[in-house]
C-alpha cells in the first residue's frame, strides 16, 4: 500500500530508522520511463520512495511552469500498482516557504551552461537546489535518474561527488516508446500530427550510430549525417546538435571511446531532447 506524505516532518518521522532506501526525483505526470526507475530501485531498496514536485525554481518566466501536467490522483494509482512504499508530493510552501531561496546551488559552468544550459540559464541551478533538498529530507541510500536528461544527470553526479552527499546515484537507460521517441512527461504536449513527426527524433540519432558502428569516428561527419537526415522533417527546428564527452560534456572532435550524441528539438511549441551514447563498449550504462 503506497502511503502518501505531504509534511516533511511527518516523512522524516516516518523514514527515521528505515534502511536501504531509494529515492525517485520526479515532476510527476508518471510515465513508463518513471516506472523503470521505480522498478530498478525495487530490485535494490527495502523502501522506494517517489517525490513529486514540480519545480519552479528551474522554469525561466517564459517557460511551462503553469502548463506542465499535474496529476497527482492518477499517479498515485500508477506508483500503487507499481509497488511504491511511499509518494512525497509537497506543495510550494513547504518546500520554498513562498520565498525565494536564500542559498542556491549553482552547477560549475563547464557542465551547466552548454547543451539545454545554453537556451535555459538558471535551470541547472533549480535542478541542482531541489536536488539537495530532497537527498536531505529523504536521505535515500541510492537515487535513480534518467539517462534522458544526460546533462541534469552529470550534474547531479558531479554535485554527489564535490559535496560527499552520502547517496549513490543510479543512471537509468531511456525508456522510448514503440516507435522509439523517448519518454517524457512533455510528450504530452503534442498533437496527433506531432506525435507522428516525433519519432524522427530518434531515427535521425539512430543514422550516427549505424555509421559510428561503421567505423565513422569524425564528430562533424556524424553530425552532418543528422543534420541531413533532420533536412527531410523541417517541423523540427533545431536547438542544438552535439557530441560530447558523456561526463565532461565538452565537445569532442572525435570519439576514441564514448560520446553522447545529445539533441534538442522544437517540435511546434514544444521543446524534445534525446540523447544517444556511442559506444563499443556495452558495459557502459545508457
Ligand atoms: O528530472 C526531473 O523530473 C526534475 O528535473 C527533477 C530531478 C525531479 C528535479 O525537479
Amino acid at each position: 500500500m503506497t502511503q502518501l506524505f505531504t509534511k516533511i516532518t511527518e516523512l522524516r518521522e516516518f523514514l527515521t530508522d528505515r534502511k536501504q532506501i531509494g529515492l525517485i526525483p520526479t515532476m510527476g505526470a508518471l510515465h513508463q520511463g518513471h516506472l523503470s526507475l521505480i522498478e530498478r530501485s525495487r530490485q535494490q531498496d527495502q523502501v522506494v520512495v517517489v517525490s513529486i514536485f514540480v519545480n519552479k525554481l528551474q522554469f525561466a518566466p517564459t517557460e511551462d511552469f503553469q502548463q506542465y501536467p499535474r496529476q497527482l490522483n492518477q499517479d498515485l494509482y500508477l506508483c500503487e500498482e507499481a509497488g511504491v512504499d511511499i509518494v512525497f508530493a509537497p506543495d510550494d510552501q513547504e518546500i520554498w516557504q513562498d520565498r525565494q531561496p536564500k542559498t542556491l546551488i549553482q552547477p560549475p559552468s563547464f557542465l551547466s551552461e552548454g547543451l539545454c544550459g545554453r537556451s535555459r540559464p538558471g535551470h541547472f541551478i533549480g535542478v541542482a537546489t531541489v536536488v539537495v533538498k530532497l537527498l536531505n529530507i529523504v536521505q535515500p541510500d541510492r537515487a535513480y535518474f534518467g539517462q534522458k536528461d544526460a546533462q541534469q544527470l552529470a550534474i547531479i553526479q558531479q554535485m554527489v561527488k564535490d559535496l560527499n552527499l552520502p547517496v549513490e546515484i543510479i543512471p537509468c537507460a531511456i525508456a522510448r516508446d514503440i516507435e522509439g521517441m523517448a519518454l517524457s512527461s512533455r510528450n504530452q504536449y503534442l498533437n496527433a500530427a506531432e506525435k507522428l513527426i516525433a519519432p524522427q527524433i530518434y531515427a535521425s540519432l539512430e543514422v550516427a550510430q549505424t555509421a559510428f558502428f561503421n567505423g565513422e569516428q569524425n564528430s562533424d561527419r556524424l553530425l552532418d549525417l543528422v543534420q541531413s537526415y533532420l533536412a527531410n522533417t523541417p517541423q523540427l527546428k533545431l536547438d542544438y546538435l552535439q557530441i560530447v564527452d558523456p561526463h565532461s560534456l565538452q565537445p569532442l572532435k572525435s570519439i576514441s571511446e564514448n560520446a553522447l550524441l545529445a539533441i534538442a528539438v522544437y517540435l511546434g511549441k514544444t521543446r524534445l531532447i534525446d540523447n544517444i551514447l556511442l559506444t563499443h563498449n556495452f558495459r557502459v550504462s545508457q
